[in-house]
């Protein structure tokens, strides 16, 4: 096994579906990345019981029992370097971080946000793209910065949208691409094999290999 992987702290406040696919992926040896930690701001966060159940280290800092953001993160960070965290994942933490805190783990801190950014920062992201009559939507993994959903993407997925979708099916089908990109992007970060320019992520895709996504497909039949 190298002893060279990254020790990751996954932050959640939720479900945990993200968080459940790094770890997933962190069970191969060759993953870059090892799940050192998973922390919640929610003691009753779903996502916890998994993560014991899994046997990775978990942490509940309540964000409700400290008075200021500051404080709060005082305690997460204490938690992190309690643990020797190397890299951040943010998944389904639904707490905004102070700019200190992101820029001390700049670089270091991912994000999974359900559009594909910039289009859709924050909440509502299916419902308002179905509002806009988007034909493709999909999700990105972004280094965190200060401002909300705005830091440099590493990776994203796209979906065609259907007439028959609603928010939930966008939600769901987004999701599962979300459960494909984010253990990438990791992985990307975690083996050093990306770097920033500017605001570009450079080093995840050096050739064309992808097929287009177009929608309505190229070659569907006309349904009658
Ligand atoms: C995901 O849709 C993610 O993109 C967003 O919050 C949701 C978390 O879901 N940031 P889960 O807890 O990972 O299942």
């Amino acid at each position: 096994m190298r002893n060279t992987r990254r020790r990751t702290a996954i932050l959640i406040s939720g479900r945990g579906s993200n968080m459940a696919s790094l770890v997933a992926a962190a069970r191969h040896h060759d993953f870059p990345a090892d799940i050192a930690l998973v922390l919640s701001n929610r003691p009753d966060a779903p996502g916890l019981d998994y993560a014991k159940e899994h046997n990775i280290a978990t942490a509940a800092v309540d964000h409700k029992i400290y008075v200021g953001r500051e404080s709060f993160e005082a305690v997460m960070q204490q938690m992190l370097e309690m643990h020797r965290i190397d890299l951040i994942c943010l998944a389904g933490f639904m707490r905004l971080l102070t700019p200190s805190f992101t820029q001390r783990w700049q670089g270091r801190m991912l994000n999974i946000h359900p559009a594909l950014l910039p289009s859709y920062k924050g909440l509502h992201t299916h419902e308002r793209a179905l509002a806009d009559g988007v034909k493709i939507h999909g999700c990105t993994v972004h280094f965190v910065v200060p401002e909300m959903d705005s830091g440099p993407i590493i990776a994203q997925a796209a979906v065609p949208v259907l007439d028959s979708d609603t928010a939930d099916t966008l939600a769901s089908r987004v999701l599962a691409q979300e459960h494909v990109i984010y253990p990438r992007a990791l992985e990307m970060v975690a083996s050093g094999r990306v770097h920033i320019e500017g605001h570009r992520v450079l080093g995840a895709c050096p050739r064309v290999e992808h097929a287009p996504l177009v929608v309505p497909a190229l070659d569907e039949e006309e349904d009658g």
